[in-house]
């Protein structure tokens, strides 16, 4: 008898703690479609987190399920905003055949409720921890018509089928050509990619051979594994305290750089001043988009003489020769920020002077615009072919930047 109360607390609590997430994600803006509220109200997200109490299960928050040695997280249940977001741009409708790369089993359980039973879903993951969880979670939940398959998803799936939708929820460098290939015209690939270091989830449509952004939204994955993964280049400088990390390949000459930091420090002010607390993403991927040299300064807490560590969140930077300038930002009042610039090197006036001044262009002409759109286009793509723009080239496809 006391057990079933308990059951009974459990399954009522449960359906609290549901509608109380669904009503904030609604109210937080991410939820924005009556369909996208109907499976986030259908779907019980405990049984797919039943490692954690009830609480963390509805948070909306990720709930790690698998981390490596060092405690890098591989695989979780991803945050219920970002599911949302994802969703809603995918629009995922009824009768769609859909493809979820990385599973956990809850976000799949939310695809089938929005494709119905005229749909059809499918969830491929690398790991065979998290598919057997996931098929277990599934099951318990009665979603057992999702179909979940043990693959590395670089190849896409072994048949002819293609997606409506394919929804990708590891951090991807590239578009392998599996999956634009197994989208039907028209389809969306929504993926997590890294564009020039930065990690933004982009919905595209298929235009047919190349793809164009529909949403570029600012966002974290863990990190694809199998043939698709890429590590990040990096350089360290003055004794392995800071970090410069690249998008693809090391500057030339890299060791031109080495003493960089014991040069005399130039400031620069950029007159441009910010609300602290927001997100200032546009203005990264203006600085990525500028400078060929662009990279992210990660700095050790100890402090190098010399260097003013940036602030949390900040750390953009880029390198010209032997030279290096990075964003800084002070403090004005609890509420503002103003944009510094620090330079070092041969050059740090000039390079410092050339950064600021494309921070002063993005508050000038993009700082309340969408940001840029994103193409992707086969790489066999030739520049003519292309349109005007910050061309970022992978082993698989050439993407472009474009800016409004
Ligand atoms: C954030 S988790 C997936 C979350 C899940 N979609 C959910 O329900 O919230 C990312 C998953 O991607 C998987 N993954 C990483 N690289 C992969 C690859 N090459 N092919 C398939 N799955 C991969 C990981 O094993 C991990 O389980």
């Amino acid at each position: 008898m006391a057990e079933s109360v308990g059951v009974l607390d459990d399954e009522q609590g449960a359906a609290e703690a549901r509608a109380a997430l669904v009503d904030k994600l609604i109210a937080d803006g991410m939820i924005t479609t009556p369909v996208v509220e109907a499976a986030f109200r259908a779907v019980p997200r405990h049984l797919f987190a039943p490692e954690v109490s009830l609480e963390a299960a509805y948070a909306d928050h990720i709930v790690r399920t698998k981390q490596d040695k060092q405690g890098v997280t591989l695989s979780s249940v991803s945050a219920p905003w970002l599911q949302a977001r994802m969703l809603e741009s995918a629009r995922v409708g009824p009768g769609m055949r859909c493809l979820e790369i990385g599973s956990g089993g809850y976000n799949a359980a939310l695809m089938a409720e929005l494709v119905g039973p005229a749909g059809d879903v499918t969830t491929v993951d690398i790991d065979p921890d998290v598919t057997d969880r996931a098929r277990r979670c599934l099951a318990a939940a009665g979603y057992d018509q999702v179909r979940v398959v043990l693959a590395d998803a670089e190849d896409g799936l072994p048949t002819s089928a293609r997606y409506d939708v394919i929804l990708v929820t590891a951090q991807a460098w590239d578009v392998p050509p599996a999956w634009t290939d197994q989208l039907v015209e028209g389809g969306r690939l929504v993926v997590p990619l890294r564009l020039r270091g930065l990690n933004r989830t982009v919905t595209f449509e298929s235009r047919g051979d190349w793809l164009e952004s529909t949403s570029v939204l600012y966002s974290g994955f863990v990190s694809m594994r199998g043939i698709g993964a890429h590590d990040k280049p990096t350089l360290a400088l003055d004794g392995e305290r800071i970090t410069l990390v690249f998008d693809d390949d090391l500057p030339d000459s890299p060791d031109q750089l080495a003493g960089v930091l014991g040069t005399p420090r130039v400031d620069v002010d950029t007159g441009v001043i910010f609300p602290n607390r927001v997100s200032f993403e546009t203005l990264q991927l203006w600085l990525a988009t500028a400078f060929d040299g662009y990279c992210h300064l990660a700095v050790d807490k100890e402090k190098t003489p010399g260097l003013i560590p940036p602030p949390v969140g900040m750390g953009h930077a880029a390198v010209d020769g032997a030279s290096l300038a990075y964003l800084g930002g002070d403090k004005i009042d609890d509420d503002w920020f103003r944009f510094g610039v620090h330079g070092f090197g041969p050059e740090a006036a000039t390079l410092a002077e050339a950064f600021a001044a494309q921070v002063r262009h993005w508050n000038h002409v993009h700082r309340d615009g969408p940001g840029p759109r994103v193409t992707l286009h086969p790489r066999n793509t030739p520049d003519s072919e292309l349109p005007g723009g910050r061309v970022i080239d992978r082993r698989h496809s050439r993407i472009v930047l474009l800016w409004p």
